[in-house]
């Protein structure tokens, strides 16, 4: 299918919000905060979720692929490492990870990665607003957390300025050296009406996000450090030698801004 893009464009440029010294300056806080905080993996499921293309599926392990087929015996190793608070020792009636009720923890990602050779793409996985578990709510109104205002305060100040109505949820996503992002998309084009309003901020080194279409197989890569794309089409990350990362701030336009860019 073609790139549905924004209004017939795959990526609007937003670079005129944020220049160019000021993200430098939030790599300087970002990086340091990213040294010292918890952050987490996310992706290495797209797969078994059915969010990737077909054309582009390889033979890297997909954790929802390998939960499914653990024998008994492993799948009580993978529980073991759950959480205590919550604990879960059977498959019936749960899906693990991503969109689903049972949310992996941090040892059951490095088991997945070092006993099954799972993927996960983003390694470095830091959300500055408290996750609700629901995609569907990352345009409703919702605090920083505590690290974030602890760690990042002239990130969420510059993050406070976008011209936002309501400002949803925010989270960093950062690729180690040498890693690709898979490409999947966020949502079926079928299913909407309007793109998802949300702003890319790429403050570090560059990071090649591309949108796919799977008719042509053609790439068509980010304008800028700042932008918006249709979160529907298929997109990913090229491979890079170096750590890169973005953050992804989504919530509801103010109504003059989107005029504006529309
Ligand atoms: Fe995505």
């Amino acid at each position: 299918m073609a790139l549905a893009g924004i209004d017939g464009r795959p990526f609007v440029d937003l670079s005129g919000l944020v220049d160019d010294g000021a993200l430098d300056a939030l790599h300087v806080e970002i990086t340091y905060a990213l040294a010292k905080l918890p952050t987490r993996y996310t992706g290495g499921s797209h797969r078994s979720l059915g969010i990737s293309p077909a054309a582009l599926h390889d033979d890297r392990p997909d954790y929802g692929e390998v939960i499914a087929g653990l024998d008994e015996a492993r799948f009580q190793m993978f529980a073991s490492l759950g959480d205590p608070a919550h604990p879960v020792d059977t498959r019936e009636g749960h899906v693990f990870g991503e969109d689903g009720d049972v949310p992996l923890t941090a040892a059951q990602m490095r088991w997945l990665e070092l006993a099954h050779g799972v993927y996960f793409p983003w390694k470095v996985y830091l959300e500055l607003t408290p996750s609700t578990g629901r995609w569907a709510d990352k345009a409703r109104p919702v605090p920083y957390t505590r690290d974030a205002m602890l760690h990042l305060p002239r990130t969420l100040a510059l993050i406070e300025r976008l011209p936002f109505a309501v400002r949803g949820t925010v989270k960093l996503l950062g690729l180690m050296p040498g890693d690709d992002g898979t490409v999947h998309r966020d949502g079926d084009p079928a299913d909407q009406t309007e793109p998802d309003a949300f702003v890319m901020l790429v403050p570090g080194r560059p990071k090649r996000l591309f949108l796919y279409d799977d008719a042509t197989g053609a790439r068509v890569e980010a304008p800028s450090r700042v932008y918006w794309f249709n979160d529907h089409d298929w997109h990913g990350v090229a491979a890079d030698p170096w750590f890169r990362y973005s953050i992804r701030v989504d919530g509801v336009f103010d109504p003059a801004f989107a005029r504006e860019i529309r």
